[in-house]
């Protein structure tokens, strides 16, 4: 199998016209008057290249474009790409991620070895240099990144590696820079460790792979440790909801418990927080089938569980000082002969009773374990992350991720998380009338609601499985795949959630 692009990323001192590299990515404004210091030094050296390509209007600076400009004796890079960054004053830190996406993703297409990014210079001072180093870097894992594994016989091909220098003439700021590298890095190779664990189709990752592959991932990273409970230890244990949902597939269900406790352990009154993310490796519907046409997008279904995972291996790559657990229990719902039904009454591991009323909605029947189980664990504070509802996907579309929660001041903080890692958030209710549709008439529960609300009742019901903890939960339906690629992601799993709540352990543990 073909190995996912490798990415080699640093730091350069550098005077920017004598760099010598494959190319130079500087940014520009659509709405820049004239060229910035260092567009106009290389455009000078370059006999004025750059202002024409701009007055012949091949290059206007808009988000999401760029231009090439040939280099020539007078300056080290080879080429100089040009890339758009939109209007200065709409510009955040996502412009600067955006932009390092674009770079990089142009450097893949046009099978370049290497290349320098100089793109925070048209910024000025308005962010911090580690700020900037940190969403570069980030930035460009996430364009360069190609699922392409299983592809044997392309002819456009790629190279397997892309070296990255970030690079300033300033001795401080690159050494600024290099510190926020080195966590963009972290992050940026968790997400796509992520994506590429979710893109993977479910006749690879089922769930004891993805268990296997969770106890890999610990066993390789340091301050994390693995177990994983299987068939037997769910019925020992009474996780009712995880079995029911994987009662119908010859390969059965798994409960992984991922624990992250940093080296000496974690200070005194730090919480111990939980991440519970779903993880349905397939999702057929069960017995109340879905329809065919898409039913391949299905495979992602596991991907709140993926960024549990990704979650976990930057969170102890990063050395955080807080206890973190992540708890993602993995099924694959399908219909036969063994499979739950319409009807049934399941025992979750809480003791609540749920009638099932449509196997399809499967994964708030294997959440309730894990949220009763973090509960069990004293965890404070419990975040879980979940392709849950299609009817999120219709509130929101795919931009945004449906937040519910008990706790207002953890909403906050996961509204700022989102604002900082650029995975974004909308607040949805999740409360009493929710609750009130969830009720059964022959058990405590039921697993669907009245035909409105859908993401909602959903939230409304796992709420019912977290006691007096502090609780939110993020409905990533909708943001979990792009159909097509966009500047910032390529074709398929976006690996929604890694950034976010890494960004929101990192802040917690006092280490934004
Ligand atoms: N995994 C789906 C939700 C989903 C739909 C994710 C589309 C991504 C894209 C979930 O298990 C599901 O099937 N939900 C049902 C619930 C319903 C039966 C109450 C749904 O949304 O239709
Ligand atoms: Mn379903
Ligand atoms: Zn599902």
């Amino acid at each position: 199998m073909k190995e996912i692009i490798d990415v080699q990323l640093r730091t350069r001192n550098v005077d920017f016209g004598e760099c010598r590299t494959d190319l130079l990515a500087v940014g520009h404004f659509s709405d820049a008057k004239g060229l910035d210091r260092l567009t106009g030094e290389l455009n000078r050296k370059l006999g004025g290249a750059v202002e024409q390509l701009i007055k012949l209007g091949d290059f206007e600076g808009k988000a999401g474009t760029s231009a090439v400009v040939y280099g020539n004796k007078d300056i080290g890079a080879k080429r100089v790409l040009l890339v758009g960054l939109g209007e200065k004053k709409k510009a955040t830190l996502d412009t600067v991620r955006k932009a390092a996406a674009n770079a990089a993703n142009k450097a893949v297409a046009m099978k370049i070895q290497k290349v320098g990014l100089a793109l925070h210079r048209a910024f000025g001072g308005r962010f911090q240099p580690d700020t900037m180093g940190r969403v570069m870097a980030e930035g460009v894992y996430l364009g360069s990144y190609r699922y392409d594994e299983f592809v044997t016989g392309s002819e456009d091909g790629r190279l397997d590696s892309l070296k990255v220098e970030l690079i300033d003439s300033d001795p401080a700021k690159t050494r600024r820079l290099n510190g926020g590298l080195s966590k963009g890095a972290i992050i940026g190779k968790a997400h796509c460790y992520a994506r590429t664990l979710a893109n993977r189709p479910a006749n690879v990752v089922n769930p004891a792979k993805l268990a296997a592959e969770a106890t890999k991932l610990a066993r390789n990273t340091a301050g994390l440790t693995c177990t994983v409970f299987d068939e037997k230890q769910l019925a020992a244990k009474g996780m009712g909801g995880v079995l029911a949902v994987g009662s119908g597939s010859q390969n059965r269900p798994r409960f992984i418990w991922l624990k992250y406790i940093p080296a000496g352990g974690a200070g005194r009154n730090r919480p111990t927080v939980a991440l519970v993310g779903k993880a349905i490796t397939f999702d057929s519907g069960g017995i109340s089938i879905k329809p065919a046409a898409n039913m391949e997008e299905m495979k992602m279904d596991k991907t709140g569980g993926i960024a549990v995972l990704g979650t976990l291996k930057a969170a102890a790559e990063l050395r955080l000082p807080i206890n973190i657990y992540g708890f993602v229990p993995a099924a694959e719902n399908l219909p036969s002969g063994t499979s739950y039904r319409p009807g049934d009454i399941i025992t979750t591991f809480s003791g609540k009773t749920v009638e099932v009323q449509n196997t399809d909605a499967e994964g708030r029947m294997i959440l309730c374990d894990a949220l009763s189980y973090a509960v069990k664990q004293k965890c404070n504070i419990i975040i879980d992350i979940a392709t849950l509802t299609g009817a999120c996907r219709v509130a929101l579309g795919k931009y945004m991720a449906g937040l519910m929660g008990n706790d207002e001041n953890l909403i906050k903080q996961l509204q700022k998380a989102a604002e900082q890692s650029g995975e974004k958030v909308w607040p949805m209710p999740s409360g009493e009338e929710y609750a009130e549709e969830m009720k059964s008439k022959i058990a405590d529960l039921k697993n669907i609601g009245s035909k409105f609300g859908g993401a909602c009742t959903a939230a409304a019901f796992l709420r019912q499985f977290v006691d007096d903890a502090k609780w939110a939960h993020l409905d990533i339906a909708g943001t979990e795949l792009f159909e097509r690629a966009t500047e910032y992601v390529g074709e398929g799993s976006t690996g929604f959630g890694v950034r976010l709540l890494t960004t929101y352990v990192m802040n917690l543990a006092g280490r934004g």
